[in-house]
């Protein structure tokens, strides 16, 4: 574990206003855990009024548009994340790349567009269970990123990488620490190779139901750094609880 851990709840296509509770009631107990980075990323719509409303956690957006703006009906531009109050922007994540056909290029693209407009960027990393299964989950994560990762001056110190194996995502299935530390060791050897001495520094997170109940041994876990949450993040108090168990372990 990193000096700081980074714990990050990603809402998906959860959350209407009256889940600004579960986030209001997360940032006040984020302020117990001075020691630990927290943040949040809600669907589009809750995002200004939460930044507003929640500032002892980061808030970032899911995803954003390649441009700045433009005839693309639909989309948010990380420009307009930043206005939103955004500090971070996940991007890459496996259901963009499933369902919305996002490819490494495409990705890195969008990453890009991030730090240009300021943001933080969580870049999305994983295998398939089948590839996993074929002996190559590492040779594929790798291809990601790099065909994914950004290279820009400084992408580096705003970066964050989250290895969230597909088969883990939603199903209660966990890679063991063997497995975690290896696929992390691989990642961390390729944004070396990419970044030099930056690479070095970059955060990597597990993501992939993490819970309360396995997230002490998770993050304990040899080359993780932080985790990215999904399901989990819904509830402030099993939120919080991933939370706690990061400051257990800086404390201990
Ligand atoms: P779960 O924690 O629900 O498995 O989701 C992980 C994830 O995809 C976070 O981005």
């Amino acid at each position: 574990m990193t000096a700081r851990p980074y714990i990050v709840g990603n809402w998906k296509m959860n959350g209407t206003r009256a889940m600004l509770a579960e986030a209001r009631a997360i940032g006040r107990a984020a302020a117990r855990f001075p020691g630990i980075d927290v943040g949040l990323a809600p669907p589009f719509t809750l995002l200004h009024a939460m930044a507003d409303e929640v500032p002892e956690i980061v808030v970032g957006g899911q995803d954003c548009h390649a441009s700045a703006g433009g005839a693309f009906t639909g989309d948010v531009s990380a420009p307009m994340l930043v206005d939103a109050g955004a500090r971070f922007c996940i991007v890459g994540h496996s259901e963009r790349r499933e369902f919305h056909g996002e490819d490494d290029a495409m990705v890195r693209r969008k990453a890009e567009a991030a730090l240009a407009a300021g943001l933080g960027v969580i870049l999305c990393v994983g295998e398939t269970g089948a590839e996993r299964d074929a002996g190559a989950a590492e040779a594929r994560v790798a291809a990601q990123l790099d065909g994914s990762l950004p290279r820009s001056e400084g992408a580096a110190a705003r970066l964050a990488i989250a290895y969230e194996p597909i088969w883990a995502i939603g199903t209660g299935r966990v890679p063991s620490g063997a497995e975690i530390t290896a696929m992390h060791r691989a990642i961390r050897a390729r944004l070396v190779a990419l970044h030099g001495e930056g690479g070095a520094a970059i955060r990597i997170l597990y993501g992939g139901s993490v819970n309360p109940a396995n997230a002490s041994e998770l993050l304990a876990t040899d080359e993780v750094d932080g985790a990215l949450v999904g399901g989990a993040s819904l509830s402030a108090d099993s939120f919080l609880a991933i939370v706690g168990a990061a400051n257990g372990l800086i404390a201990a």
